[in-house]
This record gives C-alpha cells, structure tokens and sequence, in this order.
C-alpha cells in the first residue's frame, strides 16, 4: 500500500551543487538536486570561467516559467528525465514491479568528480561525473556517469539496480538532453544494403522524431548521428547538438519537443519484451549515449574523430594497403589462382592480403557450411598454411574471414545442435541469405565457436580478421528458455567474444563487417578497428558513403577499396584515377581480380598505392574538411594537418554543370596568413576532359619521377605534372581558386604545402 501524503506532492527545497565542465571549447553545467537526478543547465559552447555566483544565476536563468494549463512548478528536465517534474514527453526509465514503481524519482546519495566528493561549486576541464542516487520507495538505485572527453564530447550512461526482494521489469532506459529552441532543423542518416548513410533532414516540429532500430545489430539504415541545428546548417557553419547511441543491437535515437517548449535529443538500447528483468540485486548499464556540440558539421565530426584518436587501443595512420580477394574471386578458391593474385599484389605495394568467405567446412557457396569452422580438406588439402606462408615470405601479412555469429541450416553445427539457433517460437525464424542466426548467450555454443576461432589463430599466423554479420536477427529469441527475447545478451555476449579474442591476441586488428556497413558504431569499436563502409565499391556511391560515414568516423577506419573498372553492385564503369582518388580517403585496400587488368591498369595502380604510401600519414590523420556547395556537380572535400602546415583535397565532379566554368573553390580551414604552394596530383594519369585552368601553370615537359624507382611496373607514360601556383590561406578561402574542366565522374587532387617562411 502506498503511504505517500496525497494532496501535496514532496517537492523539498534542495542545496544545489553546480558542477562547470570546459573542454576543448563546449561547457556543460550540471544543477545536481538533493531530491532528483541532475539538470543539465547548459550543454554548447565554452562560457568561460564561471564562478560559483554566475553558474548559481544561470541556474535560475534556466528555469522557466509556469505554464498555461501545466503543472503547477516548472517542468525540470532531469537526466535520465523522471516523470514526477510533469515532462509528459518520453521519461528515461520505462518499467515495473508488476504494474507498480514505475515513477521512480531518485534522490542524490553521492556527486563525484573524478572520484572525489563534491559539494557546493566546482568548476573544472575535461572530467567525470558520477551521481548516485536512490529510490528507497520503488527499491531502485541510479548510478549515472557524465563525462566530458578533453576532446570536448560529453557521454553518459546510467545504470539501474534492483535494491528490492522481488524482481523489477526494466522496458527502456534512455538518456536524454535539453537543446535549444533555436535547433529548428534534424538531419540524421538512413540507407539501405549498397547505400549505407544517406542524409535525411526534417524541421524539428512538435512531437517526436523516433529512429528504432530493431535489427539486432546496428544497421545500414541506422540514423548512426541524430543532429538538431540552427536553420540551414552545414558542414561549415551552424550550431549543432548531436548525439550517437555506441550500442551494435536494438537502439533508438530521439529528438522530442513537446508543447512546453523544451526540446531534448537522446538515445539509449530498445530493449525487447521481458529482455530485462532485473532480480534483486541485479544491475542493468546503458550503452554510451555520446552528446556531440560543434559549429557545422565538420566540427561536429572532427569532436567525433578527435575523441576516437585519443584511446589507447587506436590505429595509427600506418594503415597497411590491403588486398581483400573477395570481388577478385568469390568463393572459387584455388590455390594456384589466389597465389598468383597475392604475388600481383605484392608487386603493387600491397601490404596485407585477406582471404574471405569459403575456406571452411562445405561452404562452396552462402548456402551451405557456415557454422563449420575448420578449414575445407576438400578446397585446402594442405590446409591454408600454402597460402599464409607464401602471402608472409612476399612481405605481407595475412587475414582472414569469419562470421561467428551465423549459421547456414544446412551445416554440421546446426544438424548438431538445432537448439543453439535463435528463434522465438517453435519454429525457426524466416532465413535470411540462406542463414540463422546462433545464440551465443548459451554458454556451451559461445564456448564452441569462440574455440574454434582461436584454434584458427593458434594454428596461423593471422594479423586480422574480417568479422562479419550478414543478417538481422528476426524473432530472435533463447529456444532454451521457451524462445525470450535475447538481442541484449546476444549484443553484450559478442563484445565479450571480442575482448577474448583480443586478450587471447594482443595486436590482431578486427573489422567489423554486416552485409557491408550495417554495423557502424561507437560500441563495436571498442573492440574492433575498421569498418567496412559498404558492398558497394562504385566510386561515385562512394563518394556520398564515405562523406557521411566519416561524420562518425575517422578515414583510417574507413574500409575503402579500388574495385574492377565496371561495378559489381551497379554496373557502371569508372576510370582507375576517379576508382583511386575516392579510395585514397580511407583505409586503402583492393578488390579486384589483378589478372584482369592491364599492364597499363596495374602501372597505375602501383603509382596510387605509393601516392597512398607515401601521403597516409596526412589522408589518415588529418582534419576532416568539407566543403557546402561548391558548385553544381561537384563535391569537394580534404584533410588538413592538425599544424595547418600541409593538406590534400579532393575536386570530384559528378555531373555536367549547367554554368560552365564553375565557381572557383574556396577551401577551408587553412592557416590564413601562410603561403601555400597548391599543386594538382594527376597520380597515375589524367582525368579525363581535363582542362587545366591558368593558375596551374605550364605543363611539365617529362613525365614526374616515379616515387618508388624500385617499382616492377614501367609508370604511366602520360602522367603529367603541372607545377601549380602559390595562394596564402586567405586568398583560398576568401577569393578562391578556378577548378579545371573535367568530365562527370572524374577527379582531380591538390596537394598544399606550407612555403618555408611563412
Ligand atoms: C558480406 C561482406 C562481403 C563479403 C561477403 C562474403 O556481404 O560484406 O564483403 O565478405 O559477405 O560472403
């Protein structure tokens, strides 16, 4: 029964703590109650040092007024939001103890600050907040941390345990923050298999813009960043407040105004019916929800990048130039014919060499065998070890492909063990690429799969694995306890498999792969360090994928291959140089059956591979750079060095231009007094239709040096060279550059390179 006093609700005055956090240009200042979770009071740009006066006045600033026909005291917007405050919007905690206990209001027990007590008014750089709090009434406990990344991102998690005797359903628990009402705009990212990451914008009306994702894994369609901004921003200008759920299973991200005026943009796990129950004494912890606050895009995204840099396990840009042989030869294995390609690819520079799907058990082709870990007798009577070794003696590394998480129905596990694979009711869910998907909660089956993995690893020296994921889980559910919903588990059980096969490993690198790019996000990449972008590989979808996947991340996670001339996935033909000058912005690799292509093809190719060689230090560890509207058609983007000292951008054009010529090229983000010597990088050979504009200067008589005298290959007879011209940053950025006259689905590159002296 309950006891409360009805009639006045417990609304007790409280000594307010006020914490100020500042990095890296964005302040964040917390209100912590005595009687509720915390405020935010400001998430944006840096005000400055506070003192304890002026954070206490802006905390009132912030508290608004009563409303019409509301409740009867503001509307305080906790975090995560409680629903005793009278927010009538989506609360943070959703769940019950048999119907009762769910408006928990959790009362302050402790405030640290990188681990010490605080009280009162503190103010600081990066640091971490965490806030203990308790509802003694509903028996439930918050710890909630805040944290503020010197690169200026602020994440947050909460973590919800049962303190009472009987069991408490947990539905959802989202985290969730305020923006302002100037943010009238929300862009975020869909897709599809092949077309990962596509931009959506909408006005951030009343009511709520609600992305689920219900896949079991993150998603080609996933919004990956919900942004809210001020009217019409873009990648150089507006402010932005954005926010990212690091979770690879079923998620939401949310942006939410309600008829009170306030606004908040948040995202947290989807938890699926029953998924959650937490029994006495148990915990349930959010995935991190990362809050990311920037002017334009690229800001936003740099913050992004800034952070990701910052961890220890990072990569660092001396990406290793990959041949993945999986769009060279699909499942047709033989041995002579995957030998030849990796002596083509060390001949080019290639520096690591992946064998991908139908090594294993009967996998001859994607209906059959998956599952069976053991390498095919059938296909590798000597095992890989042919294979691996001579992929070593040449110089290279090797790697190789899984999918753990899967299984064909036709396979030795599922005929052994049928009750491993997921499904929710007494029959199996619909397949999908001939495929189910395995319960790797049940112990004994992670046991056996994580097994079979390191035995691969024991038995070769293996620097990489591709780990794939090609289906979503439908009807995902634990057979051994009548089909319960086990997508939270499944999520969690992989990272665990992950950090084993890490520790088991130190210094193997994972990609992480989903039909492509359907598993892009913060979570996984704790645990893995590429991602690959997309199954697409044409170069002019490319362009569009790698834009905004690199919202999130940086290049040198960015999987990015020179496939064959015509594409696989749309069939359309592109010239090597348009294929390479998308490609070099990522993790370069090659997909290609080398065998096909032409002396004249690999000669250029060898020449973009020592660009990339020679240039990656700059491609994968610069600052994002792109530019809004640089004319119709066209796109341009680049990298600049954290000194401002040297940068490389790309002009793409991707349509005739109804005005010809186009607008000159302003770029961006350079240092506005140094001199810039700007000079066009026709790697490999011409563009084609290429018109040199004046500025560039004469052509150069004799063909560039080649960069690697050494190369097998002779270098293209008509590569040219022109000599460019020197620019101060300013001049770039204020008056601009005319761009050459090329053909649609041509590229051409500028290198810049600060003059001595200036
Ligand atoms: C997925 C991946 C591809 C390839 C195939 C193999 O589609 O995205 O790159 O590895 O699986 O079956």
């Amino acid at each position: 029964m309950l006891t409360a006093s009805f009639g006045m609700p417990d609304r007790q005055p409280d000594s307010p703590t006020l914490i100020h956090l500042r990095a890296d240009d964005v302040s964040v200042l917390l209100h912590l109650h005595d009687t509720r979770m915390p405020e935010i009071v400001h998430w944006g740009r840096d005000l400055g040092p506070l003192t304890a006066d002026l954070a206490a006045s802006l905390a009132l600033a912030a508290i608004p007024l009563i409303g019409e026909n509301s409740v009867d005291e503001p509307v305080l917007l906790t975090l995560p939001i409680d629903q005793r405050d009278g927010y009538t919007g989506r609360p943070g905690v959703v769940g019950s103890r048999q119907g009762n206990d769910w408006s928990p209001v959790f009362s302050t027990t402790s405030i640290r600050l990188d681990g010490a007590e605080v009280e009162g008014w503190q103010e600081s750089g990066a640091g971490e907040i965490v806030v203990l709090g308790r509802d003694a009434e509903a028996g439930l406990e918050m710890s909630l941390t805040v944290e503020l990344t010197p690169s200026g991102l602020l994440r947050s998690r909460a973590e919800l345990t049962n303190t009472a005797e009987n069991d408490y359903q947990l539905d959802g628990l989202t985290l969730a923050l305020p923006v302002p009402a100037s943010a009238t705009e929300l862009l975020d990212l869909g897709g599809r298999w092949g077309r990962e990451r596509v931009p959506q914008r909408t006005a951030f009306n009343q009511g709520i813009h609600l992305r689920e994702g219900r896949k079991g894994r993150t998603g080609a369609d996933a919004a990956t960043v919900l942004h809210a901004g001020t009217p019409g921003f873009g990648f150089a200008d507006g402010e932005i407040w954005s926010v990212h759920t690091g979770w690879s299973g079923n998620h939401v991200h949310y942006a939410e105004s309600t008829f009170t005026g306030l606004r908040v943009i948040g995202g947290g796990e989807l938890l699926l019916p029953g998924e959650i129950q937490l029994g006495p004494g148990q915990s349930y912890c959010t995935p991190w929800l990362f809050a990311n606050y920037g002017r334009g895009l690229d800001s936003v995204a740099r913050r992004f990048h800034r952070y990701l840099r910052s961890r220890p396990q990072h990569v660092d840009t001396d990406r290793p130039v990959t041949l993945n042989v999986w769009e060279a030869v699909y499942f047709d294995h033989d041995l002579d014919r995957l030998l030849d390609l990796a002596e083509r690819a060390a001949k080019l520079g290639v520096e690591r060499c992946v064998l991908d799907d139908g090594w294993f058990g009967s996998r001859r082709d994607d209906t059959r065998g998956l599952g069976d870990w053991t390498v095919s007798q059938q296909v590798w009577p000597d095992g890989l070890h042919p294979l691996v070794d001579r992929v070593r003696d040449l110089g290279m590394q090797f790697g190789l492909w899984f999918e753990p998480e899967m299984v064909n129905p036709d396979s030795d596990l599922a005929r052994e063990h049928p009750e491993w694979i997921m499904s929710a009711r007494g029959q199996w869910p619909v397949l999908s690429r001939h495929q189910q998907v395995l319960n790797l909660s049940i112990p004994e089956c992670y046991d056996a799969i994580l097994a079979a993995i390191l035995a691969i690893l024991d038995e070769y020296p293996i620097s990489y694995l591709k780990w794939d994921h090609n289906r979503d889980l439908i009807e995902a559910g634990n057979q051994l306890t009548g089909g319960a919903a086990a997508v939270h588990a499944q999520t969690a059980t992989l990272y665990r498999m992950l950090r084993a096969i890490k520790r088991a490993h130190p210094g193997l690198e994972i990609e992480s792969c989903s039909s492509g790019g359907a598993r892009v996000d913060l979570g996984v990449l704790d645990h893995t360090d590429r991602v690959w972008v997309s199954d697409c590989i044409d170069p002019l979808e490319r362009q569009s994928m790698m834009r905004w996947t690199s919202q999130l991340l940086p290049p040198e996670l960015l999987g990015s291959h020179i496939a064959s001339g015509r594409s696989h996935t749309t069939g359309r033909t592109h010239d090597l140089n348009f294929r390479a000058a998308t490609a070099v912005f990522g993790h370069l690799g090659i997909e290609w059956d080398l065998a096909d292509a032409s002396d004249r093809a690999l000669a250029e190719l060898s020449a973009w591979i020592d660009f990339y060689r020679s240039h990656r230090d700059l491609l994968l560890g610069g600052d994002l750079v792109r530019l809004d509207n640089p004319g119709e058609g066209a796109m341009v983007h680049g990298v600049v060095a954290g000194d401002r000292q040297r940068a490389i951008f790309a002009y793409v054009l991707t349509s005739n231009p109804a005005a010809d010529p186009g607008p000159a090229i302003r770029l961006r983000d350079l240092s506005p007094q140094t001199r810039y010597l700007v000079e066009p990088m026709l790697v490999g050979s011409a563009p084609s239709g290429l018109v040199a504009p004046r500025w560039w200067g004469g052509r150069a008589v004799d063909a560039p040096a080649p960069i690697n005298p050494a190369h097998p290959y002779p270098q293209p007879q008509e590569a040219v060279c022109y000599p460019g011209a020197v620019f101060t940053g300013s001049q770039l950025t204020e008056a601009g550059v005319m761009p050459p006259r090329l053909h649609p689905d041509q590229a051409v590159l500028f290198r810049l390179t600060a003059q001595p002296g200036s």
